[in-house]
């Protein structure tokens, strides 16, 4: 186990349950947090022995509940773009084109950059007392850590408009009938059943979730099909295609190399 102050890593396995480490402020997003996670993000793409991540918030009342508001009460317009940009860069792309999953654990509050950052995971599981929004129209802001674009593509664009334009918050079983979380379990379970799901997506070929992570984020754009053709051409390259094919034919569950 390894901590730094803002996030606690713990191993379970191929498994790094990463949890942010802000309670008293609900986890708000300061730069402090997006510089540690980002970081996080980016060294853990050269770990092999981490396959899957699985990221939590402390404290029973929030995931996360959105970008420190205290940090950018005095923002001019300069600063507020280099805020968004900066994020997104350094975390939130950085953890949808990372090439290995990442499970968001959602419990309690996830508002503003809190949805955000769970909307940049590949695979969301809420407990029941989750509370999802992006109310930042109600500070005057709109969502700038991706919200507007991500939360279009998974819930559609007629819900995501609705959501943002009303500020509302929905609750765990609207998330599981819209598409946002896979899964709404107790909050005592939450982090089990993240975990257990992790546990799923790290036995499989981590080239091949590599692969898949790159070609469903392309979903949408011309150039899609496209990405999908040269992605699975390339897995045929892998060390990891070898053993999956091996592992079938002799009838024994795979061990991939992730090469
Ligand atoms: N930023 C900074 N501090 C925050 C925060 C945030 N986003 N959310 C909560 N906190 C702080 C509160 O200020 C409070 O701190 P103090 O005790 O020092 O005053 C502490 O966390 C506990 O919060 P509350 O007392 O408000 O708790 P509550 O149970 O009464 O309400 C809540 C919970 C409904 C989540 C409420 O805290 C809230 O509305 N928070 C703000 C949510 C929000 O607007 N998020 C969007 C932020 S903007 C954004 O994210 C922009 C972007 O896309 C880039």
């Amino acid at each position: 186990m390894s901590e730094t102050a803002l996030v606690t890593e713990v191993l379970h396995g191929h498994v790094a349950c990463w949890t942010l480490n802000r309670p008293k402020q609900l986890n708000a997003l300061n730069g402090a947090l997006i510089a540690a996670l980002g970081k996080m993000v980016e060294e853990v793409q050269q770990r092999d022995e981490v396959r899957c991540i699985v990221l939590t918030g402390s404290g029973e009342k929030a995931f996360v509940a959105g970008a420190d508001i205290k940090e950018f009460a005095n923002f001019n317009s300069a600063e507020g773009r280099e805020l968004a940009e900066r994020g997104q860069r350094t975390l939130f792309d950085a953890i949808a084109l990372s090439a290995k999953p990442f499970v968001a654990a959602v419990g309690g509050f996830a508002l503003g950059g809190g949805l955000e950052l769970a909307l940049s995971c590949h695979v969301r599981i809420a407990s029941g007392n989750a509370r999802m929004g992006l109310p930042e129209v109600t500070l005057g802001l709109i969502p700038g850590y991706g919200g507007t674009q991500r939360l279009s593509r998974i819930i559609g664009r007629g819900r995501a408009m609705e959501m943002i334009l009303s500020a509302r918050m929905i609750k765990a079983e609207e998330a599981l009938t819209n598409g946002l979380v896979s899964k709404v379990v107790e909050r005592e379970a939450l982090l089990e059943e993240a975990l257990k799901m992790a546990g799923k997506l790290a036995a499989n070929s981590p080239k091949a979730l590599q692969a898949a992570i790159h070609a469903v984020q392309a979903s949408g754009s011309p150039e899609g099909y496209e990405v999908e053709i040269d992605q699975f051409g390339r897995c045929f390259a892998n060390e990891d295609f070898k053993e999956g094919v091996a592992a079938f034919l002799e009838k024994r569950k795979p061990e991939f190399p992730g090469r």
